[in-house]
């Protein structure tokens, strides 16, 4: 349609949201549908957070903020960088925003000139390329493999970055693979970007808190201090916390990036909710136990959905040590028929059989740009991810030759 901007013609909706949806509109019809396409905790925001939030609301919070954020959020999240990553910011280099994907939005939104390429492994999460798209720029995509755990070669890295490199976008825990850089894996990667100085770094840090095992998070502006200059740290309250309906997410990093941010934001949405903003104050400020004890049950829920999967006739599932998703291989059910009698050609036919079939939601691997996989979220109940779980092994049992 002639009327609609190129920008927009650039871009797909999120594949991810679109299941989740179709998931919800097929249990409005009555079907017996168990989604595990969402990316959110199934644990509701702790009470703590909600009575900041109550309380925000009867002390008048409630009207326009400064932009980018009230001074008291500004103050507890340059405290939570310092406590939890060792690295220091100044009110100034710290943007709120609509969620983290509206820091990322901005930020790439403002830096990015038509032509300039952003690097971004995959599988990766869905609105980075899209977002890139949208801006003007190009995603060079750089595959990984589910034998390296889907984590990127430094020599990869080395080879996809041009003269037009802006942005190298980094996601450890990942979303879709879970995913997780050591401190040793991340210092290669950051040794090769120090090679190249032009190359700015986003890191998308949303899943910090979700890690398992003996697991310590990293962010790169902390591994490689070079890297301070040009690094955007990104993170929100979303995950861990369990607000992703309250829209918070933050950024840090270079004072004059943080201010084109701003002012974008001054013209798009203004300040994220003031209400919102007072309840992410009460969330890194408050009691953070809760974490430990939430992670402990997803830790049950990866291993029981691993387990579980890598009993299903053709698939394969790394156990991943971050985040809230697996991210199996499903490539021994491609070219089987499913029970309609439609031969599987791909990994979008996989979960759309399955989702006919047995009334399971999970997201093909391709919207993440990496084939053939599928994406399972067991941030779901307990009992909902058995019982998904055995239906997916009944039907790769019924997929015939
Ligand atoms: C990797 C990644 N980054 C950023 C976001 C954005 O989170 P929010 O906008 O809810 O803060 C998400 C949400 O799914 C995500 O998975």
């Amino acid at each position: 349609m002639g009327f609609l901007a190129d920008s927009v013609n650039r871009i797909s909706p999120s594949q991810t949201i679109g299941m989740a949806t179709k998931a919800r509109e097929l249990q409005a019809k009555g079907r017996d549908v168990i989604s595990l396409s969402a990316g959110e905790p199934d644990f509701d925001t702790p009470d703590n957070i909600k009575a900041a939030a109550i309380a925000a609301i009867g002390k008048g919070y409630t009207k326009y903020t400064a932009v980018d954020g009230i001074p008291e959020l500004k103050s507890a999240i340059k405290s939570k960088f310092r406590r939890e990553n060792g690295l220091d910011y100044d009110t100034g280099q710290i943007s709120v925003g609509t969620g983290g994907k509206q820091v990322l939005f901005n930020a790439l939104v403002a830096t990015i000139n038509p032509g300039d390429e952003v690097i971004i492994p995959a599988p990766y999460w869905v609105s980075y390329p899209d977002i890139v798209r949208f801006a003007g720029g190009v995603p060079v995509v750089i595959d990984t493999r589910l034998e390296d755990g889907f984590k990127l070669r430094p020599q990869a890295l080395e080879t996809a970055i041009t003269a037009k490199t802006k942005w190298f976008i980094f996601n450890s825990p990942s979303n879709p693979t879970g995913a997780a850089y050591r401190h040793g894996d991340l210092k290669k990667l950051t040794d090769v970007l120090m090679r190249h100085p032009h190359v700015w770094v986003l890191s998308d840090d949303i899943y910090e808190h979700l890690v398992y095992d003996d697991f310590r998070f990293v962010t790169p502006a902390a591994v490689e201090p070079g890297l301070y200059e040009r690094t955007l740290t990104m993170n929100g309250v979303s995950k861990a916390y369990c607000m992703t309906g309250w829209r918070i997410g933050y950024g840090a990093g270079p004072a004059a990036l943080i201010k084109a941010m701003a002012k974008l934001q001054s013209q798009s949405t203004s300040n994220p909710s003031s209400i919102s903003q007072w309840a992410a104050v009460e969330a890194l400020n408050g009691p953070q136990d809760f974490i430990a004890a939430n992670n402990k049950v997803f830790k049950e829920r990866r291993d029981l959905a691993v387990s579980m999967l890598n009993q299903a006739a053709g698939l394969s599932c790394p156990s991943p040590e971050g985040a809230f998703y697996v991210y199996p291989s499903c490539a021994g059910a491609i070219g089987r028929k499913g029970p309609s009698g439609k031969v599987i050609g791909n990994d979008e036919d996989f979960v759309g059989a399955l989702l006919d079939a047995e009334g399971v939601a999970a997201v093909h691997g391709a919207a993440f740009g990496s084939s053939p996989f599928f994406r399972i979220s067991y941030a779901t109940a307990t009992p909902a991810l058995v019982d998904a779980c055995e239906r997916i092994q009944r039907f790769c049992a019924g997929l015939r030759a």
